[in-house]
């Protein structure tokens, strides 16, 4: 086996090299305190591993993704939403895991459960119309557990009821708190419909009319779920992992996971993106000054729906969205200005020093609000739409983590700067 050598005050010691299936190299410094007394400082983990895993492989200089080993390219373009939370969660696409939950089962148990308690509706109430639906979402998932028993945790049948009942219901509470701010009716869900359609059916139908398919929303949302599905260790999903390491109950997990994604540094990106194109298009369209801003040290703009900790390439994501927003509004006849500013900040941006050097490309988050826009879905409910991409890696994650015999409680150490021992 390799090792990796540190002297520390003239003394060596040895630390063990781990390879990943891609080559990804890691030192596992698991005894370093022990053994040296030292800990290691990584601010914003950029250089930690925190943890070892079998879902999502995302190479940052090639702008390469890929769920258990397909590429996103052509799970976006051919697989359904549902197989790929299949695929993400057991390992398996368009065949049953050997292990546990039949993707029969799975798909059945998820149409089966998406209704909601209705004492649960009356919560929506309570809330002001003013209300963020994030705010909503993230509250009326952890209110779940209220009216769900605990998973067990040692139960693999429990563990997996809970993630398909999880999935099923997630996508009801984001469409009612849609339907609550709008002043509209609860829709129920219809369980003839796939998770996509049945999504746009409580988002969108009339209560009075039966529910009208259209394929290019279904195709286009089916496209960003799946795009947004799994991001191996970011923000959220490292937030869900650290919440569940304390075996606290499965829906508190995950409402801290919508917590986390709720900031404009992570998936709240793509309200702001569409908020700041806004911004720029009510300011006359004169997206060079908001270039020059970005780049001002002095201001603390950002261009929004750019950059990435991981990738230092285009985002692979956004390539795909960027094509699917052009097909969209093409479908739907529709001409978005936004659209038009997006495209000339991009052109600017990736031939101008300051983001050539820091190697700033478009994320997931800049091309996709201009798709939901043209579905008619409202800029505050985006983020929504990234929880309900992500959620089966989070679930994917939680239940990797929970399963694994070596888990332990997360729980990082500090190097102490403040007063020393007073009075
Ligand atoms: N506009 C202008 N400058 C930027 C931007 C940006 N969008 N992003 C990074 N920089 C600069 C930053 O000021 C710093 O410059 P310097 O080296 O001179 O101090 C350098 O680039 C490195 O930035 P960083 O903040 O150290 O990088 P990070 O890896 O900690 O942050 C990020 C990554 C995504 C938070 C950041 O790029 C950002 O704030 N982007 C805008 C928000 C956004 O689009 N977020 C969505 C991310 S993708 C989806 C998701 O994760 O949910």
């Amino acid at each position: 086996m390799k090792k990796a050598k540190l002297i520390l005050n003239d003394k060596e010691y040895e630390f063990p090299i781990i390879e990943g299936s891609e080559s990804e190299k890691a030192i596992d410094i698991t005894s370093l305190r022990n053994s040296t007394g030292h800990i290691t400082l990584d601010p914003g983990y950029g250089n930690t591993g925190s943890c070892i895993s079998d879902i999502t492989f995302i190479d940052g200089e090639e702008g390469i993704l890929r769920y258990r080993g397909y590429p996103i390219e052509s799970l976006s373009k051919n697989a359904l939403f549902s197989d790929v939370a299949y695929l993400l969660i057991y390992g398996k696409l368009n065949e049953d895991a050997s292990d546990n939950i039949t993707r029969d089962d799975f798909k059945k148990l998820i149409r089966k459960n998406a209704n909601i308690h209705e004492d649960m509706k009356r919560f929506f109430d309570g809330f002001p119309l003013s209300a963020h639906p994030m705010a909503i979402l993230s509250s009326m998932v952890t209110a779940l557990s209220g009216f769900s028993p605990d998973p067990d945790a040692t139960n693999l049948n429990s563990i997996d009821q809970n993630i398909a009942k999880l999935l099923a219901r997630v996508k009801t509470i984001a469409a009612y708190s849609y339907r609550k701010s709008h002043g509209l009716p609860f829709i129920y869900p219809d369980i003839n419909l796939s998770y996509v359609d049945n999504f746009l059916h409580m988002m969108f139908s009339d209560s009075q009319e039966e529910y009208h398919k259209n394929p290019i929303m279904t195709d286009a949302l089916n496209l960003l779920l799946i795009l947004h599905a799994d991001h191996e260790q970011n923000c959220s999903t490292s937030t869900v992992r650290m919440a569940g390491s304390s075996h606290a109950n499965l829906y508190a997990t995950i409402s801290s996971g919508i917590s986390a994604l709720w900031g404009p540094r992570h998936g709240g990106a793509n309200q702001a993106v569409i908020e700041m194109l806004q911004m720029i298009s009510n300011d006359g369209g004169d997206y060079k000054k908001y270039i020059d801003l970005a780049k001002d040290k002095t201001s603390d703009f950002r261009l929004m729906g750019f950059g990435h900790r991981v990738y230092k390439n285009y985002d692979p994501r956004a390539s795909v969205i960027k094509k699917a927003a052009e097909k969209v509004l093409d479908a739907l006849k529709l001409d978005d200005p936004l659209l038009d500013i997006a495209r000339n900040l991009e052109e600017i941006a990736l031939n101008d020093d300051y983001f050539v050097n820091r190697k700033l490309y478009p994320n997931v988050d800049f091309y996709s609000g201009i798709i939901y826009r043209a579905m008619g879905i409202p800029t505050n409910m985006f983020t929504v739409m990234f929880a309900l991409g992500r959620l089966p890696g989070w679930l994917a994650h939680w239940r990797e983590m929970i399963l694994d015999p070596k888990s332990r409680i997360n729980r990082p150490r500090q190097i102490y700067t403040g007063n020393t021992l007073k009075g």
